[in-house]
């Protein structure tokens, strides 16, 4: 029988995952490729740590070791940071192997010149893991983008923020507490700063924006804002108007535009984010002919990632996967929602008493917050004027609830 040899680049969480589903999953991988799986190779930094690794496996931290196997089918990389990870692939692709990331970092930013790479030398590319670890977005992207036409994605794509503010709300925590925690638990970095600025959420959009849309807007003009402006007392606040603060990505195209945008958003109970809680991630996509779905669960981990990869290696080795869906789209819906349609927005900072004419006064929640409606435009004008401390849009049918007066507020 013929084998199919992987190289695993890193040997922590994902690539120690990656490595042990290959064991414990080979005889369906067999059953599918009609091939045994086997890793070749395994790339590390630090070749003192002891790792339960098979004697007959290559363990090195020289990556030229690696490319001078005699048979190297697929590189499957699992490390960390922009450099020299690029250059490992570009080298891994030239070689004529298939290759497989889990690096949205390095991906956002290289992610174009590997494909095109890879299409000259007739290897395929995967990198499910970049986005909503364990959850198949991509794939399910790539599959629905055969006919549909996407419109709108929005996603939860930062576990670590989105525990954050679970156990902010649930157990009213300061957000140093919850970092904390989520520190404690593995879940946070000890520099947090790319889960809670957003920077994570921001290089998975821009792949997301990719595969719906087949480019992304200018990095510049994308809003990106963490939560470390959302304080507990806020959180309170909106959980009495039945609202709940996630860190919301979101893509649209309007025209020939697309708009993203990736920051703290509020959601009322109709809105499937409502109930993502925890390390949990979700996406959910619009098209025009299947209409709104929703796909949620684990965003990271060790299997979970894993699953991802091992999904990748299937097509890749079935070479399945081309730039197909990645710069070919020319069509796509109008996404929901267009610059100058009014929207809700909590708002702090701002009195009714200012009978400002830019904007609709929906509720009063306290003395300092109001739900208001406005457009886009309306809302940066007031800002621009000094006129609110801050605000965060409402998304989903929150309208309908406070119709239904499921939450508890001043309806004006
Ligand atoms: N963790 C998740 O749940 C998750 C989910 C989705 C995507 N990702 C992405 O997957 C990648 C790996 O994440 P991880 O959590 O597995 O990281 P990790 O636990 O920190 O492991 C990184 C591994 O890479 C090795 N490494 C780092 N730099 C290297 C270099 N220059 N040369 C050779 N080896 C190097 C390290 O070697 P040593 O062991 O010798 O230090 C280590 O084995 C990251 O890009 C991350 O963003 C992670």
């Amino acid at each position: 029988m013929s084998v199919i040899k992987v190289a695993i680049l890193g040997f922590g969480t994902v690539g120690e995952g990656v490595y042990k589903t290959i064991h414990s999953h080979a005889q369906e991988l067999e059953g599918v490729l009609g091939s045994k799986v086997e890793v070749a190779a395994v790339l590390i930094r630090n070749k003192q740590k002891k790792r339960n690794i098979d004697e007959d496996v290559l363990i090195t931290s020289d990556f030229n070791e690696i490319l001078s196997l005699p048979q190297l089918d697929v590189v499957v990389e699992a490390i960390v940071d922009k450099e020299p990870t690029f250059t490992f692939l570009k080298q891994a692709i030239r070689r004529g192997s298939h290759i497989i990331t889990a690096n949205k970092e390095m991906f956002a930013h290289h992610g174009n010149e590997l494909l095109e790479l890879a299409e000259s030398h007739k290897v395929s590319v995967g990198f499910e893991a970049t986005v909503a670890g364990g959850i198949p977005v991509i794939q399910t992207l790539r599959q629905l983008l055969n006919v549909n036409r996407v419109g709108t994605v929005q996603g939860i794509l930062n576990g670590t923020s989105n525990f954050i503010l679970t156990e902010m709300r649930e157990k009213k925590q300061s957000f140093a507490a919850a970092l904390r925690l989520a520190q404690e638990k593995g879940y946070a970095e000890a520099d947090p700063t790319n889960d809670v600025e957003g920077f994570d959420a921001f290089y998975k959009t821009m792949i997301l924006s990719r595969i719906a849309f087949g480019k992304e807007p200018n990095w510049q003009n994308v809003e990106r804002e963490g939560i470390t402006s959302i304080t507990r007392e806020l959180i309170e606040t909106a959980e009495k108007l039945g609202l709940r603060f996630k860190h919301i990505a979101s893509i649209s195209k309007i025209g020939s535009q697309i708009n993203a945008a990736v920051k703290p958003t509020l959601v009322g109970k109709s809105h499937p984010f409502y109930g993502v809680e925890g390390v949990e991630n979700a996406v959910n996509v619009h098209s025009d002919i299947v209409g709104r779905i929703t796909l949620q669960g684990p965003g990271a981990g060790m299997f979970p990632t894993a699953s991802a990869v091992i999904e990748d290696l299937v097509y890749v080795c079935q070479n399945q996967l081309s730039n197909k869906n990645f710069t070919n789209i020319t069509e796509a819906c109008d996404g929901e929602k267009k610059g100058n349609e009014k929207e809700l927005w909590l708002i702090q900072g701002l009195s009714k008493n200012d009978n400002n004419p830019l904007i609709t006064w929906v509720a009063q929640a306290t003395d300092e917050t109001a739900i208001i409606q406005a457009s886009r435009e309306e809302i940066e004008k007031l800002i621009n004027q000094q006129k609110a401390t801050c605000y965060f849009q409402i998304i989903g049918e929150y309208e309908k609830e406070i119709k239904n007066k499921e939450v508890t507020l001043a309806v004006l």
